[in-house]
């Protein structure tokens, strides 16, 4: 039973160790925008009383962009759950397009965000090379050992 609730003053603290885990630091740059992870809102999936995945977001306008998102147990449901608490959200708020930027490493969550109605809509080619210079922690190699360098936007209009 996945349980999801809004983040709290309270979280702060685990969402910056979260993010300093998987993300290298607590700041997350998206589009050339850097991000304090535990300033902005968010969703967490709680199960059996215990945090077990994070969304984070920021909306501009009528835009919704999904700025991390991370399930700490993979394949049950979490991840899924907090996209459509995400999209229930948003809704609300009359937005109306959700999207979010992954490095081109990533083919997991490509793989995830398309199964789930996402459309790949941009390629920013050489962009996460730029942004090592903001934050040197952004590794060279990422899954399956492939360089770290393009960022791929996908989109859901809702
Ligand atoms: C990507 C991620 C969030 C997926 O979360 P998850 O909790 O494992 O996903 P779910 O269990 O909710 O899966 C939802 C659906 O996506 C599918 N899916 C998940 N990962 C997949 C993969 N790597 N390849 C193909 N399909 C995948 C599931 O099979 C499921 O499909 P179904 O609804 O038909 O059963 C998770 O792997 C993760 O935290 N990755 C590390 C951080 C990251 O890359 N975040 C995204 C970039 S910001």
């Amino acid at each position: 039973m996945i349980e999801i609730r809004a983040v709290g003053e309270n979280d702060k603290e685990w969402i910056r160790k979260l993010s300093s885990d998987h993300w290298g630091s607590p700041i997350v740059i998206t589009r050339g925008k850097a991000y304090q992870v535990d300033s902005l809102d968010g969703f967490i999936a709680i199960i059996d009383d215990k945090r077990s995945g994070l969304i984070t977001f920021n909306i501009e306008d009528d835009e919704c962009e999904i700025v991390a998102l991370n399930s700490l147990t993979e394949g049950i449901g979490i991840g899924k759950s907090l996209i459509e608490a995400i999209k229930r959200f948003a809704e609300s708020r009359q937005c109306r397009r959700l999207w979010m930027v992954t490095t081109n490493d990533n083919t997991p969550a490509r793989s995830f965000y398309q199964k789930l109605g996402f459309r790949i809509c941009a390629v920013y080619k050489g962009a996460i090379d730029q942004y090592r210079k903001l934050k040197p922690e952004i590794p060279i190699y990422g899954i399956d050992s492939i360089p770290i360098r393009d960022e791929i936007e996908l989109e859901m209009m809702i």
